[in-house]
């Protein structure tokens, strides 16, 4: 009998000429698996182009669950936006695949994993140091990285082997989706300097066509975990998915970027992320109102580590185990709701409560009722500014004209 193989299978040409190319080169059996992570798709039609193509078994699983409780809302508590930009949709949904392919490559009993990354992107990495860490002793296998065939070529061998050629194959843009966002690269978009097309945009609306009147919406998070939606208790695929639509409406969550990837080429990078856009604010937001200043700055360094363990495909090492307690602990007190007004593009605090709010209108305010005590404040100064008064007074600093 020949070895197993359990493959990650998204249906598309390169992994279903890899089902065919795995038995051909390896004599290996194929186990094709594809988790659905929100990426609308007719799986069964993926099942069964899987077992036409030569799998010996597909499955389908449903990780909806599972990516938004396990993978993106830690993310999202930990802020995680990697170079201030790509809010890591792909990325999270890397580790998660993984562990899926070594738990069925466990129980079948099958000697490696299989994906279909070529060798110049992140994603490789991610796969392949997932499965490291999870599983040291299964062999990884990347073909498209290996075959070394043209796009043209693997459409011919696709052809010889009578294996159907995806219209998308016809479309000049690579597109990986799941609930957490939309990425789409190649094509005209590989010029910098070329504004996006509209066609490339499926998420979300053009701004300029979006609704003539602001959408409001109502966020409640608890721990930083958004739960409610305009007051409504909502499952968290159901929350991200409502607010892809609505944010989408809106024209909200599209992002251009110009990235670094892990394997040192920069690349340019066209997301739609509506839903992660506007949590990731209103979270934000929330934490301005509940956490101290010194919370707050050592959270924005822990957020740029976090993005970069989740980019770079480190997502199960004990530094990203270690961060995410530390940020389970420092979400404590970030509950209460956010508003959030949609306009045309923009998405805006407008805003924020919270029964843990350490604004104090007593202590703000201008008005009556002012309990700031303002006579402590020349004391407060005469201290404060003591480090200046004296190097000023001993060094003879002169303002400088820059
Ligand atoms: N640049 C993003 C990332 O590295 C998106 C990658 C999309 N992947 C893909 N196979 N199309 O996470």
């Amino acid at each position: 009998m020949a070895d197993k193989v359990v493959l990650a299978y998204s249906g598309g040409l390169d992994t279903s000429v890899a089902i065919r190319w795995l038995k051909e080169t390896y004599n290996l059996d194929v186990i094709a698996v594809t988790a659905d992570v929100g990426n609308e798709r007719d799986f069964s039609a993926i099942r069964e182009k899987a077992v036409n193509t030569g799998a010996v078994k597909a499955l389908i699983i449903d990780a909806k669950d599972t990516f938004v409780n396990d993978y993106v809302f830690p993310a999202l508590r930990a802020n995680a936006i990697y170079e201030g930009a790509y809010t890591l949709a792909t990325a999270l949904s890397r580790p998660l695949i993984a562990k899926l392919l070594v738990d069925i490559a466990r129980e079948e009993k099958a000697s490696a994993v299989a994906h279909g990354c070529t060798g110049k992107g992140n994603d490789q990495v991610r796969f392949e140091v997932s499965t490291a860490a999870l599983a040291p002793e299964l062999k990884v296998l990347a073909p498209a990285r290996e075959w070394g065939m043209t796009r043209q070529e693997t459409i011919d061998y696709a052809q010889r082997y009578g294996i159907p050629v995806p219209i998308t194959a016809a479309s000049p843009y690579s597109i990986d989706e799941n609930l957490w966002g939309k990425s789409i690269e190649c094509g005209v978009l590989e010029d910098p300097w070329v504004e996006p097309p509209e066609e490339v945009f499926t998420w979300t609306r053009s701004p300029a066509a979006a609704p003539d009147a602001p959408g409001y919406m109502e966020i409640g998070f608890e721990r930083g975990i958004p739960v409610t939606l305009d007051g409504q208790k909502m499952d968290g695929v159901s929350l991200i998915q409502s607010l892809n639509e609505t944010a989408g409406k809106h024209g909200v969550g599209r992002i251009d970027h110009l990235e670094s990837r892990l394997v040192g080429i920069k690349s340019r990078e066209i997301y739609e992320a509506p839903a992660a856009v506007v949590l990731l604010q209103a979270h934000s937001a929330l934490e301005t109102l509940t956490l101290t200043r010194d919370q707050s700055r050592f959270n924005d360094r822990v957020a740029q580590e976090y993005a970069d363990l989740v980019y770079n495909g480190l997502w199960f090492t004990a530094l990203r185990q270690d961060l995410a307690s530390y940020v389970q602990s420092a979400q404590r007190f970030v509950t209460g709701e956010v508003r959030v007004k949609l306009f045309k593009g923009a998405c805006r605090i407008v805003g924020r409560r919270s029964p843990y709010s350490l604004y104090s209108h007593s202590l703000a305010t201008y008005d009556e009722g002012d309990e700031f005590d303002q006579s402590a404040s020349p004391g407060f100064i005469h201290i404060w500014g003591l480090p200046a008064k004296t190097q000023a007074q001993r060094q003879n600093i002169k303002p400088l004209n820059t």
